[in-house]
């Protein structure tokens, strides 16, 4: 049986790229930080087939060897894991940086020292649209990049990490004659495994208690009515295996769903639930610009996303299922 490790397995996008592998057949070796933390990753030994075919390891992403004991007898990885801002960032490198480009080096250099056949690096939408020298009218696509300069100057060091790792990501296989795929997706939302609310989902819960917190991920002009782009974690882990499975695979994938305002996803959520106290004091967008993005390149590698309601009527059921909103 073919055997793929994931990284993070205990996040929020993890979980389910480990629950759709266990689906599949596959033997998955997840590393986590910390194997006695039940409440960060029993969620984990629950899955189906997890007895039979889901084996944890202890390994943080400086932890090299570590690493190499997750991977070694892999033909796969999925590399997920990356520190993802909860709020303010005191240490940019030690917290952020550090983690997500060293501990993707090590990974890389782990898959290349045990003879890995493929790696899919999880990485985001804001390694591509944080540049602002876009013109106001360009497509973007995966031949967009943010500009990692800008980024360090305007103190986005969650973008910074994302655009330096998966752009040294594929250089290095490139180089390295290792075959990296790139997804990049957009805000996740969706139903949790896990029992932690990580980032997103705390955006999320925030809006159904009249908060916007759009800024925990460094969203230009979080407090405006501005451009939202969504996809559910179901969809995201499917984009992910489609990008692991398929021999044609290449470079990077964009990796959003759907796109829309913050006021229509508010009105939106006020239709479906509408006893909530939604965030009322959102500014118009001073700029008043549309986003215009492609998924094309991954729809054509077989991909298909789910309604917008269905993400967050999911989200929501998923979200009191685990007690945190009423
Ligand atoms: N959620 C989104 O909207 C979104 C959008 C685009 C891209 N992404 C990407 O998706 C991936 C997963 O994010 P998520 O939303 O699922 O967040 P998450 O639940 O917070 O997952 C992050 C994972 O990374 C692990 N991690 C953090 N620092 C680490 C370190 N130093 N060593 C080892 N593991 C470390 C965490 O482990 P612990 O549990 O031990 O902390 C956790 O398992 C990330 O690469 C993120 O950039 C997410």
């Amino acid at each position: 049986m073919e055997i793929v490790c994931v990284t993070g397995a205990g996040g929020y996008v993890a979980s389910w790229v480990v629950k759709e592998l266990l689906a599949k057949g596959y033997v998955v070796h997840g590393t986590v930080r910390d194997l006695d933390d039940e409440k960060k990753n029993g969620h984990l030994k629950k899955l189906e087939h997890a007895k039979e075919r889901l084996h944890l390891f202890k390994a943080d992403l400086l932890d090299y060897a570590g690493l190499c004991i997750a991977i070694d007898g892999c033909m796969g990885v999925i590399h997920v894991a990356t520190p993802v801002p909860a709020g303010k960032v005191k240490d940019p490198q030690a917290e952020m940086l550090e983690p997500a480009i060293t501990g993707t080096r090590n990974v890389m250099n782990a898959c290349l020292k045990t003879k890995v056949n493929k790696v899919v690096v999880v990485s985001s939408l804001f390694a591509i649209v944080a540049n602002p020298s876009w013109p106001k009218d360009q497509t973007i696509d995966e031949t967009c990049w943010s500009d990692s300069e800008f980024c360090m100057k305007s103190e986005k060091w969650y973008c910074a990490s994302k655009v330096i790792s998966e752009r040294e990501a594929l250089e290095f296989g490139k180089k390295n004659n290792l075959n990296v795929v790139a997804v990049c997706p957009s805000v996740v939302f969706g139903p949790m495994l896990q029992s932690i609310a990580c980032t997103t989902n705390i955006i999320l819960l925030n809006l159904f208690k009249g908060m916007n917190s759009f800024n925990l991920i460094e969203l230009d002009r979080a407090e405006e009515d501005v451009d939202i782009p969504i996809v559910d974690v179901r969809d995201c882990a499917k984009a992910l295996l489609l990008a692991y499975e398929k021999p044609e695979s290449e470079g990077r994938y964009l990796c959003s769903s759907h796109m829309l305002k913050t006021t229509t996803l508010i009105q939106l959520l006020k239709n479906l639930f509408p006893h909530y106290n939604y965030p009322t004091d959102l500014r118009s967008s001073i700029l008043n610009e549309d986003l215009n993005y492609t998924n094309e390149k991954l729809m054509n590698l077989g991909w298909s996303h789910r309604t917008l309601e269905e993400t967050l009527v999911d989200s929501v059921k998923t979200m009191r299922e685990a007690g945190l909103l009423s």
